[in-house]
């Protein structure tokens, strides 16, 4: 017997149309994973295109790409790609080729780190406002922030609309504008970190102003069907910072701006629940997915479509999210630099076991930063067309982290005395 209930679940492998018109082919997307791939001055390498080109054999809907800068003095992490006026439009298109290679849509996300940048980039950081981080680690790990001009600010939304240009013209299917995480964005849209009292900070509305200008700069560059995504906290988990009720306030403000994809996260570098800090939950989904109830909080305010990400990692799951009506697309990031494969076997309804033990030191802090270094270590392989390494430990992931940042230092310093090759 089919209920009316039956007929209206949703299957994982059923295409989706967005606002803007285009349709995903499915409802899995690999989320955001900063690959460290680009060459020195910020090109996309051969290497970020023979991993995208085995992602996209793996089944999932839609790639989104780690973070690309659209500012060149402010990286996040080292060999981020960057996209500015005058970029290598051709090396972006053979990157877009590759990851379209089977059918998926592939887009660009937009980021700037603000005071989120990492020290040994050795750049000075901006933010809204000059707050440094209360950790002593934190400190020791990003240089503390100077308070961003009006004037820089109108530059910043502006690049961000011309990177969204660029990207659409190397034949991306769209941008997803990072607005969490605790970089630029969403330093602006926390109370904690944006104490201007200008018209960029003050209250909710100006708070959330960076996010909308940033969105109708990109909107006024970019044609149908390009898409438009924004990653946004559920919360920053931080006291005195960003709510679960503002998050809610930029919801109903982003159901204005023809936003195609909202991506629900949550966290920061301070609070990092989005690599599964938090301790709880009662039912299978979600105990894996971290921010399901929340999605289904958004479900009855939001407008457009929504993908969640954060700890999901099993076929099942996805499967209810999506057949249950709490989101349209889930997103999988750090299982898929072990398991490229893993879409495709969710939508062959294969429940796959992706559990993995690790090595952990015990220390909370040590261990997070670990976490990033041992998955982008792991990217790292794929690209260079090696198996995965889920035996690594803690010294070699510590090793080959140290090396990877010493030899960004060292190709700084060749930079400035002119030896610097371009390539990596
Ligand atoms: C190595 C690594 C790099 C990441 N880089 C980004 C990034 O560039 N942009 C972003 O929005 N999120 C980034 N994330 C966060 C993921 O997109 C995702 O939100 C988080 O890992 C939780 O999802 P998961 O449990 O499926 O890994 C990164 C995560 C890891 C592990």
């Amino acid at each position: 017997v089919t209920t009316a209930r039956a007929t209206s679940f949703v299957d994982l492998g059923s295409s989706l149309r967005l606002p803007c018109g285009a349709v995903l082919p499915n409802r899995i997307a690999k989320a955001a994973m900063t690959e460290q791939l680009a060459d020195r001055s910020g090109r996309p390498t051969d290497s970020l295109q023979r991993l995208y080109a085995r992602w996209a054999r793996g089944g999932a809907g839609l790639l989104i790409t780690g973070n690309v800068v659209v500012d060149p003095e402010h990286l996040g992490e080292s060999y981020n790609v960057v996209v500015q006026d005058g970029c290598d439009v051709a090396a972006l298109s053979r990157w877009a080729d590759a990851a379209q290679s089977h059918g998926a849509h592939v887009w660009m996300q937009l980021n700037h780190p603000g005071r989120q940048a990492m020290r040994l980039l050795g750049r000075r950081t901006v933010a809204p406002s000059a707050v440094r981080f209360s950790s002593a680690v934190h400190r020791a790990t990003f240089a503390p922030p100077r308070e961003l001009t009006a004037e820089e600010i109108s530059d910043l939304v502006e690049r961000f609309g011309r990177a969204a240009a660029i990207a659409e013209a190397a034949g991306f299917d769209g941008v997803e504008v990072h607005a969490a995480h605790g970089y630029l964005v969403s330093q602006f849209l926390s109370p904690l970190t944006n104490r201007r009292t200008d018209a960029w900070g003050g209250d909710a509305d100006r708070r959330m102003r960076f996010l909308l200008e940033v969105i109708r700069s990109i909107r006024s560059r970019v044609g149908s069907p390009f898409a438009v995504g924004v990653k946004l906290n559920s919360a920053d988990f931080q006291r005195g910072g960003f709510t679960l009720e503002d998050s809610m306030r930029v919801v109903e403000a982003l159901n204005d701006e023809r936003i195609d994809l909202l991506e629900i996260t949550g966290g920061t570098a301070e609070a990092p629940e989005v690599v599964g800090e938090l301790k709880r939950r009662e039912s299978t989904t979600d105990r894996e997915a971290f921010f399901a109830d929340y999605a289904r909080s958004v479900r009855r305010v939001a407008k457009m479509p929504l993908m969640l990400s954060g700890g999901i990692r099993s076929p099942g799951v996805m499967r209810s999210l999506v057949a249950e009506g709490h989101v349209d697309v889930v997103g999988i990031a750090r299982k898929m630099t072990l398991f490229p494969d893993l879409p495709a076997h969710a939508l062959r309804g294969d429940d796959l076991d992706t559990s993995v033990k690790r090595q952990r030191t015990g220390v909370r802090l040590a261990d997070l930063l670990l976490d990033g270094a041992w998955h982008v270590q792991q990217i790292h392989r794929m690209a260079a067309g090696l198996a995965p390494d889920p035996r690594r430990g803690l010294v070699r992931t510590s090793l080959a982290y140290a090396n990877l940042a010493l030899r960004w230092r060292l190709g700084r310093s060749q930079a400035r005395r002119g030896l610097c090759d371009e390539a990596q």
